[in-house]
């Protein structure tokens, strides 16, 4: 294809301008439809979506909220089976009247345990069209509900840790539920790697925890108390109150890998990919085979991670490869700048080179039962990434989100969302802007071009904001012909390896969105706006179908806005009447390529 490999030459579609419209907005030409959405059955016995009328047993067998994580495996060209996170739940506007998790009934707080975790749905496509649909009709054996209260185990050396046992697990083995999934990532041998976020907002009293533990609950941001805005998960479930089950909070924070072509599987917490904030999980192959693993911690000052697998992963070997994730060294980043200090000022101006950019390491943690940080066990490290990460002085990031290799040039791309609190005195040739409202995207270069490498390059293509604003940057692209675009959060790839950003938390006064830009040729830092979000919504996902035909986004918590309730809804997306997050698909009305 003419400029194809990512130049960005095939993309001819008129973008959509900046709005604040309750719908989603799409390019002329194309076509979108809701593929599920909450509440729509998963299990062939849940009954129909009653918004008034809603149970925990309902819940259970229908979909999720807030979904984020999108991934579609393809079974023949038709039909696929479709991944979806459920990060969180917004009980103010998924009952009429909440007030808050102390005066929460019983069921209400059931159905908010199992409205998180995920869902596997079977899809089929519309004949000769980019659309898919939820199978609604006959078998449907692989349709399945995880949630805050299923069964998992942890595998990896931290699995079986003190810090890991409860009264209710002594082996610390069996952990129940995930929390918080994000986004994330898949392996080569077809499963779901999920990430559990911002999993410290679940529990109370986590001040009443033992003296020697109390740092770690701070390093975390754990909930201390029992704020008012908690969900009180611990009324209905005693193991999420600290000042009884300590180690809990230790449980949650994981990469979860999860078999979505196996029903009857548990769902795996791995170990080896340490605890934190987790945000994602992206997988690529090293030059020689071994699997490694890109993972931000996404909150202010924190840091971006990579795993290497210890053995090399072997096509077809599944019964090998399923193991990759239980040993191996994880490592944190640390980046230097190569501008003379004084021109990175925080105003976002480049310096005399022109461009953000420098070199960079990936200082090992710990490596099975091998701990490489002073003072702290293999365990520890594990259990407390984030500590030992703070003793060997990884670079604090912008908000590390989302981070994905380009499978066609090998650039690793890192969506760093914002950092309001980054001040001048703090700023470095990486995160070069005070009060970073907007965020940008880091571009890593592996040494060799190789992922398992312990060096690199990198740069900043996009310093994210308003185009009129000098303090942003679109690779040296001509500013007058991009999108604007604020607070980049996902990011995946098309088969001719443009950069596709989705956005949540939009500071320029109008919705979130999807955007493409090219990486490379003329074309680097055209960006483009393809799609818009309803009120109040972000996009996650997002997902280019390999063959190109659709793309799916993931719009999380429609009418999420200050004051909003169902007496009072801020946004009626997707039918008109109480919003409900869901996945939608858009596609080319004449069959085209995305981005046509
Ligand atoms: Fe759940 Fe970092 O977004
Ligand atoms: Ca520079
Ligand atoms: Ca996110
Ligand atoms: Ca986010």
């Amino acid at each position: 294809a003419r400029g194809g490999h990512g130049g960005g030459g095939d993309l001819r579609f008129t973008p959509v301008p900046p709005n604040t419209d309750d719908k989603l907005s799409i390019p002329d030409g194309y076509r979108s439809s809701v593929v599920v959405r909450w509440g729509d059955p998963v299990l062939s016995d849940a009954p129909a979506f009653d918004f008034d009328n809603q149970t925990a047993d309902a819940q259970n067998k229908q979909f999720g909220y807030n979904c984020d994580f999108v991934t579609l495996f393809p079974m023949g060209r038709d039909r696929g089976l479709l991944w979806v996170n459920h990060e969180y739940t917004d009980e103010s506007l998924m009952f009429r009247g909440y007030t808050g998790g102390a005066d929460a009934t019983e069921e209400q707080i059931q159905i908010a345990l199992a409205a998180h975790g995920g869902s596997v749905v079977e899809v089929e496509r519309e004949r000769g069209t980019g659309e898919w649909k939820l199978v609604t009709h006959g078998r449907r054996r692989y349709n399945r509900r995880i949630t805050a209260q299923t069964p998992m185990k942890f595998t990896g050396p931290a699995a079986g840790s003190d810090l890991l046992k409860t009264d209710a697990d002594r082996q610390g083995l069996k952990p129940v539920g995930m929390l918080n999934n994000c986004a994330g990532g898949t392996t080569p041998w077809g499963t779901v790697l999920t990430a559990e976020e911002n999993i410290d907002q679940y529990f109370v009293n986590g001040d009443k925890v033992p003296e020697a533990q109390r740092p770690y609950i701070t390093r975390y941001t754990i909930t201390t108390g029992t704020p008012e805005d908690s969900r009180r998960f611990d009324r209905v479930e005693e193991r999420f109150d600290l000042a009884k089950h300590p180690q809990e909070a230790n449980r949650f924070g994981w990469i979860v890998e999860i078999d979505p072509f196996d029903p009857d599987s548990t769902p795996v917490k791995r170990t080896a990919l340490g605890r934190f904030k987790h945000e994602a999980a992206n997988t690529t192959l090293s030059r020689d085979g071994h699997l490694v693993v890109y993972m931000g911690d996404d909150a202010q000052f924190e840091y971006i991670y990579k795993f290497v697998s210890k053995e090399r992963y072997v096509r077809g070997f599944d019964r090998h490869n399923r193991d990759l994730l239980d040993e191996g060294t994880l490592y944190v980043a640390k980046f230097t700048g190569d501008s003379p200090k004084g021109q990175i000022d925080g105003s976002g101006k480049l310096p005399s080179d022109r461009m953000f950019d420098g070199s960079g390491e990936w200082i090992p943690l710990v490596s099975g039962d091998k701990s490489y940080v002073k003072g702290m066990t293999a365990e520890e490290v594990l259990v407390y990434t984030r500590v030992a990460a703070d003793k060997v002085g990884a670079t604090k990031m912008d908000r590390p989100e989302d981070m994905e290799r380009n499978p066609v040039t090998g650039g690793v791309y890192v969506a760093l969302t914002n950092n309001t609190n980054r001040t001048k005195a703090q700023v470095d040739e990486a995160n070069p802007r005070t009060g970073n409202k907007h965020g940008h995207v880091l571009e890593i270069v592996e040494r060799k071009n190789d992922a398992a490498a312990k060096t690199f390059a990198w740069s900043i293509p996009l310093v994210c904001g308003d185009p009129k604003d000098p303090a942003t940057y679109f690779a040296g692209f001509d500013k007058t012909k991009v999108s604007p675009i604020s607070c980049p959060d996902n990011v995946t790839f098309d088969r001719d390896g443009n950069l596709w950003i989705s956005t949540d938390g939009n500071q320029l006064g109008s919705h979130d969105g999807l955007f493409v830009m090219p990486v490379r040729g003329k074309d680097r830092g055209h960006l483009r706006q393809f799609l818009t979000v309803p009120t109040g919504a972000e996009t996650c996902g997002p997902l280019v179908a390999e063959d190109q035909l659709s793309v799916f986004v993931a719009v999380q918590h429609p009418g999420e806005v200050d004051g909003a309730s169902p007496e009072n809804p801020a946004s009626r997306w997707p039918d008109g009447d109480q919003p409900r997050p869901a996945v939608a698909v858009v596609w080319h009305e004449k069959g085209k390529k995305i981005g046509s």
